[in-house]
């Protein structure tokens, strides 16, 4: 899909009032001059969550979450930052338009529009299907799952017979056509079409917006093959979508936990027990782009399998594949039920608590790779240690830079007896922990300089200040810190005149700069307690900017004067400014 013009997203976050967007789903009470709650990101009894209309910025002072209006829809709906602008602009009723070759881009939704259309009426007909037939209520029942919670999943009945869909839809050739695209009728010959999904319960699979994109079929008792699915189509690739995430996000405010099982029945059998966050994988085993999916949304991914072979091989699979996306903070545990039984036939037996009580016992990641492991080799053989060092080596490796593959390699290394960095074989790795702390350093440097400081501050929160005094455009390039960004600032607000301060730090998001805008953007500047002050303040911050720049400018220019590499027209800019300091001293 094209990006999203910039234009419309300065447009959509400016109508944004964080106050408003934030009490929609958090009650906020005013207090003073701000707004504050019970924090949504940590569990707390008295307030400690404030939200200032101001600064247009949210901060806890329990758990240090903070961030703009649009951060808290992404981390409230876990949302990356595209799905936070469509949420937007759902609300206010508004297409996302798309760059690039955007008739490219409507094309491709001209064509896809009827393929959910048409699965959306196959779900409706299946659903209503249910209603009437005895056989597959009776079939449900014995299952014991409720009608609530197949009303909730959308559980449907395709019907005995070879033509349902056929008869029941439009008989039109692009109607017919999508059927066919999406699976729902299986082209025999020139002339013979049918219903590929006979007398089977039901599971619409949705995605991530709630649109049905394919189905799951389960046959009624025995028979073969058990489960029916949607082939892959132009709206859906099994190893990218997950079952019932949609339904997971919907049930469960502020999802922090996903556990992840085999089958449709277990998902929905977990939900029907208050266990409303699990996911199936879809016939296959766990894929990087699912595992990455969840990982966006949640920090703790819990993989459920059989206690038996094939449990611990697909098992095994979901951990080759959480490698790769493992960062500090994320965590994935793994759960093996007893021999027989699975996730619908446990909650069953035993009831949501105690299935909790499993999961809260869950093998973490880091044991059951080095378990595995060892179970394969002799470790107190000099062989055995060699043996698991070339084994755990390749997967290790796999693991993001992080304090989690630090400590990975640290295991590695205790059950091997080698030295650690000699085990990660050359990697560099020393260095490249202490590159960010450097970057912070000089960050923190950059936010010390109190007159740039308190001018991008004020810009940040009250945009309409950047026509009131003018700001040299030989920041932009100048060489000290926090002058360039400072102008940056400036310009894109004279440029775009009606942007907002949530609009105007968003476009940062991306940059390396995000973060030290949003400590700028929480802090009061001295003498701005009164609106009537604001112009003035900011006449004196921008004085004291310009000032220091040119001291700044000043001492550079001695220098390379004393080492002779001044050019001539820095020569002039010095003489410049030498006078300009001497008249300045004798007024
Ligand atoms: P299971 O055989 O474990 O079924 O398959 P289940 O989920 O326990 O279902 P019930 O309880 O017998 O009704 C697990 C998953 O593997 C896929 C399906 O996604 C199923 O939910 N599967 C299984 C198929 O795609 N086709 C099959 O024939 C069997
Ligand atoms: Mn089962």
């Amino acid at each position: 899909m094209g990006r999203i013009p910039q234009a419309f997203i300065d447009d959509l976050v400016s109508r944004v009032d964080i106050v408003e967007l934030i009490n929609a789903r958090v009650p906020l009470k005013k207090k003073g001059h701000e707004y504050t709650a019970c924090c949504p990101f940590h569990n707390e009894k008295t307030p400690s969550f404030t939200v200032s209309e101001t600064k247009q910025f949210y901060h806890c002072f329990g758990c240090g979450a903070h961030g703009t209006a649009i951060g808290f829809l992404m981390e409230y709906e876990h949302l990356d930052f595209v799905d936070a602008i469509e949420t937007l602009a759902a609300e206010y009723n508004l297409e996302v338009p798309r760059e690039e070759s955007s008739t490219d881009y409507k094309r491709a939704r001209d064509e896809k529009q009827p393929l959910y259309d048409v699965l959306e009426q196959a779900s409706q007909l299946y659903q209503q299907q249910l209603r009437e037939s005895d056989k597959a209520i009776n079939y449900l029942k014995q299952r014991e799952l409720s009608g609530e919670i197949a009303k909730r999943y959308g559980l449907g009945y395709a019907p005995d017979g070879w033509r349902f869909l056929l008869e029941k839809m439009p008989d039109k050739p692009n109607i017919i056509n999508s059927l066919k695209v999406t699976g729902m009728v299986v082209q025999k010959s020139a002339d013979k079409q049918y219903d590929r999904f006979r007398d089977r319960i039901m599971f619409p699979i949705l995605d991530r917006r709630g649109r049905t994109i394919a189905f799951g079929g389960r046959i009624i008792d025995e028979g073969e093959p058990k489960y029916l699915n949607s082939p892959e189509t132009p709206i859906f690739h099994k190893g990218y979508e997950l079952y019932g995430f949609y339904e997971a996000r919907q049930a469960v405010r502020n999802l922090q936990r996903i556990i992840v099982v085999e089958g449709y029945m277990d998902v929905v059998a977990l939900a029907q027990h208050g266990i409303e966050y699990a996911v199936a994988s879809l016939g296959t085993a766990t894929t990087q782009d699912q595992i990455q999916k969840l990982f966006r949304s949640v920090s703790e991914v819990i993989f459920c399998y059989d206690g038996d072979r094939a449990g611990h091989k697909a098992a095994w699979r979901a951990l080759e594949n959480t490698l790769p996306v493992m960062r500090d903070g994320l965590e994935a545990r793994f759960l093996f039920l007893p021999d027989g039984e699975d996730p619908d036939t446990m909650v069953r037996k035993e009831g949501r608590e105690a299935f909790e009580a499993r999961m809260q016992k869950a093998t973490p990641l880091s044991e059951f790779l080095f378990d595995t492991l060892l179970a394969d080799v002799d470790i107190d053989s000099m062989d055995g240690k060699a043996k698991l060092a070339k084994n755990a080596k390749p997967l290790l490796a796999k693991i993001p830079e992080s304090v989690f593959k630090d400590l990975m390699y640290k295991r590695l290394s205790e059950l091997v007896g080698i030295n650690e960095n000699k085990l990660k074989g050359g990697e560099e790795n020393i260095q490249e922990t202490r590159t960010p702390a450097k970057q912070k350093s000089q960050r923190s440097r950059e936010i010390k300089q109190s007159a740039i400081r308190d001018a991008i501050t004020l810009l940040l929160q009250h945009p309409e200040l950047a026509g009131k005094a003018q700001i040299p455009e030989a920041f932009r390039d100048a060489s000290m810190q926090g002058f360039p960004l400072l102008y940056r600032i400036y310009e894109t607000i004279i440029n775009h005149s009606d942007l907002t301060s949530s609009a105007l730090i968003e476009r940062w998001r991306d940059s390396n700069e995000f973060e030290i805008l949003q400590k700028l953007i929480q802090r009061d500047v001295q003498g701005t307690e009164d609106k009537s002050g604001l112009e003035s303040v900011y006449n004196d911050t921008i004085q004291r900017v310009i000032e220091k720049y040119n001291n700044d400018r000043y001492e550079l220019l001695e220098a390379k004067l004393v080492d002779k590499t001044i050019t001539p027209e820095e020569r002039k800019e010095y003489e410049d400014l030498l006078s300009q300091f001497s008249t300045s001293k004798t007024k």
